[in-house]
């Protein structure tokens, strides 16, 4: 659900963004997050931020489920979460959390972040949701540095062609985004951070759960980072 129009910063221009409120999935998702942490994302979570360093601007951080993994090196967690019930869980999972995190409301559109201001953007199970993904890359590029990493763990579109790939055509177009929050099956995740300037550097493509045929099974994981300046000749 769209409502209350708010004005928010994205680098030098103030934008009308739409705010976030879906208290029903937000209800919902604060125990499937948990249930599915058990069944395998927890290992997936500490992969998606093992070695990191520095300042990192999470996106879409939900109810917080990445902040117990974040590793000492990392000096700053900024948290960004659009939905009211989900910012509340996250404030609280970030009292515990082993580095510091400040948990802000915010959109990925529009990120509550000055250009070049972060080294690294972590971004998990949030590329299917947002509204437009080349806005989102394109605001997460801006705030990282020259040389910056986004760290990434989505659901994605499964093999051109395959019956997977027609079942998330169907259900995107039909019921999957509303049960989900604007959640969508099929999206290119990777072709788009490609598509926003960052090179790829690792990238893992594998199902979870690992024998299902879920329309949001197809998972990536993987690092991609913002080049440096090349200067014009
Ligand atoms: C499936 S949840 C994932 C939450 C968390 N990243 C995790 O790994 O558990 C998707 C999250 O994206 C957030 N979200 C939805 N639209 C957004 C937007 N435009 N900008 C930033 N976050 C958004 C939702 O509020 C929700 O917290």
């Amino acid at each position: 659900m769209q409502d209350n129009r708010a004005e928010q910063f994205n680098g030098d221009q103030e934008v009308d963004v739409a705010t976030v409120s879906h208290p029903v999935f937000a209800r919902v998702y604060e125990r499937l997050s948990v249930a599915m942490d058990r069944a395998g994302t927890a290992a997936f979570r500490r992969d998606l931020v093992a070695g990191l360093s520095g300042r990192v601007i999470e996106i879409g951080a939900g109810n917080g489920r990445m902040f117990s993994h974040y590793p000492p090196g990392v000096t700053h967690v900024l948290a960004v979460e659009p939905e009211r019930r989900l910012r509340a869980a996250a404030e609280r999972a970030a009292s515990t959390a082993p580095v510091p995190v400040t948990v802000v409301d915010g959109l990925a559109q529009a990120l509550p972040a000055g250009d070049g201001e972060l080294d690294v953007a972590v971004v998990a199970l949030v590329l299917c949701t947002v509204p437009d993904q080349a806005s989102a890359l394109a605001e997460i590029s801006r705030v990282l540095h020259a040389g910056g990493q986004v760290r990434f763990f989505e659901h994605v579109a499964a093999e051109e062609a395959s019956g997977l790939r027609r079942a998330q055509r169907l259900v995107d177009a039909t019921l999957w985004p509303k049960l989900f929050a604007g959640c969508h099956t099929n999206r290119d995740t990777v072709a788009a951070i490609r598509s926003a300037g960052f090179q790829l550097d690792e990238l893992r493509r594998f199902r979870f759960p690992a024998t299902s045929n879920s329309p949001s099974s197809p998972c990536v994981l993987g690092r991609a980072t913002k080049p440096a300046r090349t200067v014009q000749q």
